[in-house]
């Protein structure tokens, strides 16, 4: 057996309730074949860094606005990266884009969680509570969430696990984002990580 672990950075902007499952399935056993040894934030306020340090995490803060273009954004993150000889990228609730040429450089190597059954209420403009906004004008009874690899198609590259979850009478957007969360997303993402990483490091 392989003992080497796969080195796993994660891409945060918000509350990392998602960076959260990751941590958890490294202390229970459910992620084995990778570690987290690095969380990446693109906002200062994001209380996923909250959550690095507390479990002992090195987070660093890299924001688009004060990097002054998407080239110099893009050269920080590679830098931080290469610097963590990061084998892995995980998109927990990260809402800045990546370009082609970055997303290139790192094929098969970055995964993506996304709030809604891909190809529904995904691509460009739709993150965070505008996905659950859009399932429910549109009046599905069945969502749920999806983790794919990342390409240069927004939400368009290879689909690697999903699951599904009922929308019920009276839902809100915060609800149903709730309920999304606690039962696909937070079970969905850190078993994908797992799988990617057992493939990466070849166990
Ligand atoms: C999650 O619901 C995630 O699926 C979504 O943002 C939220 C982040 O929450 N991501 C997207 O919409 C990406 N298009 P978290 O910070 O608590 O993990």
């Amino acid at each position: 057996m392989n003992s080497r672990k796969a080195r796993i950075a994660v891409l945060v902007s918000g509350g990392g309730t998602n960076l959260q499952a990751i941590l958890d399935a490294e202390k229970e056993g459910i992620l084995t074949s990778g570690e987290v040894t690095l969380v990446i934030s693109d906002r200062a306020d994001a209380y996923a860094l909250e959550r690095a340090k507390k479990a002992g995490i090195p987070g660093k803060e890299i924001a688009k606005k004060f990097c002054g273009s998407q080239e110099a954004f893009e050269q920080k993150l590679t830098e931080a990266l290469e610097e963590n000889r990061t084998d892995l990228i995980v998109l927990a609730g990260f809402l800045s884009i990546l370009s082609e040429s970055f997303v290139k450089h790192y094929e098969r190597r970055i995964i993506n969680i996304h709030p809604s059954l891909i190809p529904s209420f995904c691509g460009a403009g739709y993150y965070g509570l505008k996905v659950h906004d859009a399932a429910l004008a549109r009046g599905v009874k069945i969502t749920g969430a999806t983790v794919h690899f990342v390409n240069e198609i927004p939400d368009g590259g290879e689909i690697i696990a999903q699951k599904a979850v009922e929308v019920e009478p009276g839902d809100t957007s915060e609800i149903l984002q709730r309920r999304v969360m606690e039962q696909a997303e937070w079970i969905l993402l850190p078993r994908a990580v797992e799988t990617v990483s057992r493939e990466i490091v070849g166990a």
